[in-house]
């Protein structure tokens, strides 16, 4: 006679999430008498979104990814916010004074931000490498919209002695994440935006802190309170200025401080948003 092996090495972590994940839906399909059709429906929505590529991780980047990020803050200093499918590592290093590669003809109005990496006891914190990325005056972003050159408003800076940093770009725009696809459709179908705010990545390194992942907003950016993917957190959104320029126009000008944790145990921040 056989017996059923139950020495079986089991992930009990897994087994509790899982357990958990699965009793939240039995309970919503039992609360909303979900139909076979419209069980049909969701099974086919998740087989496209499957065979689509980007459509699964953007799925969760949508609904999910920013209350992972959220617990993913430890530390005191400024707070993580999502990576995004949009970074691309290696961008080059640029030479000073910063002024983030674009096209002569680069849609938007200029940009002028300026800041100072510290750690949070107050250390400045010199040399730390600012890895910067953003979507143009247009809302697209290089190596995704084909026709923009590579590495485009994308760019390595080093903040100086007293961690100082200052950069010249354009003001970026909100945009609407991809919307032709399963993630797209059921927003659609159910009157949600695709849109987020405007907003720059950065990604902060220095060798004493944590490195840290973070996205920063604009004030009276009509989406912060409708961001698609929820990401929005008040301590990352920071006013913009108007200056007028020598040749009589104007450009854009906005500040941040960024914080570094010490020596957190957790990451930063997860790929994801
Ligand atoms: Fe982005």
């Amino acid at each position: 006679m056989t017996t059923i092996d139950t020495a079986r090495p089991t992930n009990l972590r897994l087994q509790e999430v899982f357990d958990d994940v699965l009793q939240a839906l039995l309970d919503a399909i039992t609360r909303h008498r979900v139909t076979w059709e419209e069980f049909r429906v969701a099974t086919e929505w998740l087989t496209e979104a499957g065979d689509q590529g980007i459509e699964i991780p953007l799925m969760l980047d949508v609904f999910l990814s920013s209350t992972v990020d959220d617990l993913a803050h430890a530390g005191d200093g400024t707070e993580n916010n999502l990576e995004g499918p949009y970074y691309v590592p290696d961008a080059p290093f640029l030479h000073h004074p910063y002024v983030l590669p674009q096209r002569q003809d680069e849609p938007g109005e200029k940009l002028h931000f300026a800041g100072r990496v510290r750690s949070t006891d107050g250390t400045p914190l010199a040399g730390a490498v600012l890895d910067v990325w953003q979507s143009n005056g247009l809302g697209e972003y290089s190596h995704v919209q084909p026709d923009l050159p590579e590495f485009n408003l994308r760019g390595r800076l080093v903040a100086d002695q007293d961690g100082c940093f200052e950069f010249m770009t354009v003001v970026p725009v909100p945009y609407a994440i991809p919307t032709d696809g399963a993630t797209g459709r059921l927003l659609a179908a159910m009157g949600r935006e695709p849109f987020r705010p405007a907003h720059i990545h950065f990604r902060i390194s220095h060798p004493d802190c944590e490195p840290l992942t973070t996205q920063i907003y604009f004030e009276d950016d009509p989406w912060l309170d409708a961001d698609v993917a929820g990401a929005v957190k008040e301590s990352l959104v920071t006013p913009v200025t108007r200056w007028a320029d020598a040749g009589g126009g104007q450009y854009a000008g906005c500040a941040y401080d960024f914080v570094l944790s010490g020596s957190a145990t957790a990451p930063s921040a997860l790929r994801a948003g």
